[in-house]
């Protein structure tokens, strides 16, 4: 069934058809396309509008159809466009009349945004099981190595030392706003356009509640105009994969310097891993880099579903078939990346006596110094100043500062006592750190004990 009757003269040419096509595309919204088609059959039948019996054998086939395309036994054909004219003309050849009932009360405008709302939203419930799968990894990851410390940065420059398992858990809190923020996306996605017809609604008695309840949909759209026209789910959805993609291809970044020679702070399983084809000595950490790479991938099509929409008119335009191809690639690339990323991740063996060593930096205690006065009554600009100064002369002499005496040391903080000699380790210094949401072992463990609470581990 192609939908050129006597309006049209000529076929379509062969290039318009290859153009103009979806289905190679679309063909993966075959489940919802029958789930929405069978609800609104249906309720046609239940409103009185296509006879009972139609309606029945309309159903039992498009049942069929969803075993077969299941089977990989449907040829899908690029001359009937999209998912919706290959299952609707199926069904035509199988039951006749009945199935020419089918698309009463109904356009493709508010069949393609029901379509691919239910597509996403079958996705969130996916994606939202996978990032708790690599949460409770990160959490099991972060328990494991509890009582390793190493630096932490700001510019890349060590800054103080923190436990890897606050480090690890502030991913945690990353993966755990995206989830929430897919969540978001599919509270405001799940409202039902069906009913809206081409743009204005329908003549005809139609049950909206009815369908949308069939369809486990929240509520239903209150403009037609909108609802034909709407795309900001995909838009949110493609936003929210795109900061997920960023804070991976941040961990991705962590993991990379950490393998590196230079730090040598972890190793990935072999399994993870890929060598050269000219060095035999290396060891890459390929899928973190790939992941980083794949961020682009994502950010383009946020940016392409933000293009296509921002020039149309009301209502539907043909623009809005570009909208489905970005939103499934970024939904296959970070589905992919959740599920590698997890199985990576349970293999990271952490190295903590080159952390440790790193940390161990007498400099990295500056702060604590600094701080060790203000509680003595020091202002703390002073004693930031009188801290400067030390670090200066420790560079100048070449000792460092857990090698000074305290005489040494009153030379630029006269306030100096015999305690503050044993500053200068890394233990002291996450230790200090209680408050809530810092690094001190105690107040880490509190924040393991509620992820775990959390997840159910
Ligand atoms: N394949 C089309 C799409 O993906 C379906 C809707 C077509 N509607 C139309 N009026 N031509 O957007």
């Amino acid at each position: 069934m192609v939908l050129r009757g006597d309006r049209f003269t000529s076929d379509t040419d062969e290039l318009v058809a290859k153009f103009t096509e979806s289905i190679s595309y679309d063909q993966r919204m075959y489940k919802q396309d029958i789930q929405g088609s069978i609800a609104h059959v249906k309720m046609l039948s239940r409103q009185g509008i296509i006879p009972a019996e139609d309606a029945v054998k309309v159903e039992n086939q498009l049942k069929d159809i969803k075993l077969l395309i299941d089977a990989g036994n449907f040829e899908f054909s690029e001359k009937l466009e999209d998912i919706h004219m290959n299952i609707e003309s199926y069904l035509i050849n199988k039951v006749g009349e009945p199935g020419k009932r089918l698309h009463t009360a109904r356009s493709r405008n508010d069949q393609v945004a029901t379509d691919v709302r239910l597509y996403i939203r079958d996705e969130i419930d996916e994606m939202d099981e996978m990032i708790k799968e690599l949460e409770k990894v990160l959490v099991t990851v972060a328990n494991d190595n509890k009582d390793a410390i190493l630096p932490g940065f700001t510019h890349l420059q060590n800054a103080q030392p923190v436990l890897f398992a606050h480090h690890i858990l502030a991913y945690v809190e990353m993966f755990e706003r995206d989830r929430t923020r897919l969540l978001d996306c599919r509270k405001r996605l799940n409202c039902c356009p069906l009913g809206s017809a081409a743009l204005a609604g329908s003549t005809f008695p139609i049950d909206r509640e009815f369908v949308a309840k069939e369809l486990n949909f929240e509520s239903i759209t209150r403009n037609s105009m909108d609802a034909v026209s709407d795309r900001d789910f995909v838009i949110e959805v493609c936003s929210a994969l795109s900061i997920m993609a960023m804070h991976f291809s941040r961990l991705s970044e962590d993991i990379i310097l950490w393998m590196s020679q230079q730090f040598s702070f972890i190793d990935l399983g072999d399994a993870f891993c890929t060598g050269s084809s000219i060095m035999p000595q290396k060891k890459n950490p390929d899928i973190a880099e790939i992941t980083r790479g794949k961020t682009g991938r994502i950010y383009g099509a946020l940016t392409s579903i933000l293009t296509i929409t921002k020039g149309l008119p009301l209502t539907y335009n043909r623009d809005l078939q570009e909208d489905k191809e970005g939103v499934f690639d970024a939904i296959d690339t970070s589905k992919m990346v959740l599920a590698v990323y997890t199985k990576m991740l349970e293999t990271i063996k952490v190295k903590k006596e080159n952390m440790l060593k790193s940390a161990s930096d007498p400099a990295l205690m500056a702060t604590d110094l600094a701080e060790w006065l203000v509680k003595q009554g020091i202002p703390f600009r002073e004693a930031y100043y009188q801290l400067q100064s030390l670090v200066k002369y420790s560079e100048d002499t070449g000792v460092p500062m857990n090698e000074l005496t305290l005489k040494q040391m009153q030379k630029s903080v006269p306030g100096a006592k015999e305690e503050c000699l044993d500053m200068f380790r890394p233990e002291s210094a996450v230790n200090a750190r209680e408050v809530y949401g810092g690094t001190a072992p105690k107040e880490v463990a509190r924040q393991i004990q509620f992820w775990q609470n959390r997840l159910g581990i």
